[in-house]
């Protein structure tokens, strides 16, 4: 599928069942719940896990709530990993349905408080700050 990105630059997901390429290469797909496929807008996530805390980031995102899977308009979640380099895809049918998950009480009260506590005190098991990206699905 092709992404573009609200700069207009064009990246291509091409999920092959067990990996996947994105941007600068091919991951691993860890996890790939729902179909990305189906997908009109794409939230991207992308972190860089310290050596020693790869396993244990995989098992907290096998572990996840599934919160995100019941809200309106969602598609898919799928956790990529290409060496230490992780990244977190949900996937929308509309951007407006990607905006009300953020501005849920769920998203709110885990990872707005997450993302302020790694930016004010770093993290135990992040290399970087995460960085975020928001793509739409040309058909
Ligand atoms: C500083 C920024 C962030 C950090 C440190 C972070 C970290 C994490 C971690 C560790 C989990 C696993 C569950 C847990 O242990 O809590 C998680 C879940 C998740 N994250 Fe993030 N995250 C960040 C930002 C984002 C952003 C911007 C998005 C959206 C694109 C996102 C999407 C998700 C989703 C969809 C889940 C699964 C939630 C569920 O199953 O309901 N994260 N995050």
């Amino acid at each position: 599928m092709k992404l573009v990105n609200t700069d207009g630059q064009n990246t291509e997901l091409l999920i092959d069942g067990e990996t996947a390429t994105f941007k600068d290469g091919t991951y691993d797909v860890i996890i790939h719940d729902g179909d990305l496929n189906t997908a009109g807008h794409v939230a991207a996530n992308n972190f860089i896990v310290k050596e020693d805390y790869i396993k244990d980031m995989i098992k907290r995102f096998k572990g996840r709530k599934g919160n995100v899977d019941q809200y309106e308009g969602f598609r898919g979640f799928m956790l990529l990993k290409k060496d230490n380099k992780m990244t977190v895809l949900t996937g929308w049918q509309s951007t407006e349905d990607f905006k009300a998950w953020v501005d849920s009480e769920a998203f709110q009260n885990s990872h707005v408080k997450k993302e302020q506590r790694v930016k004010s005190e770093g993290s135990e098991y992040l290399e970087a700050m995460p960085v975020r990206e928001n793509f739409k699905v040309e058909a």
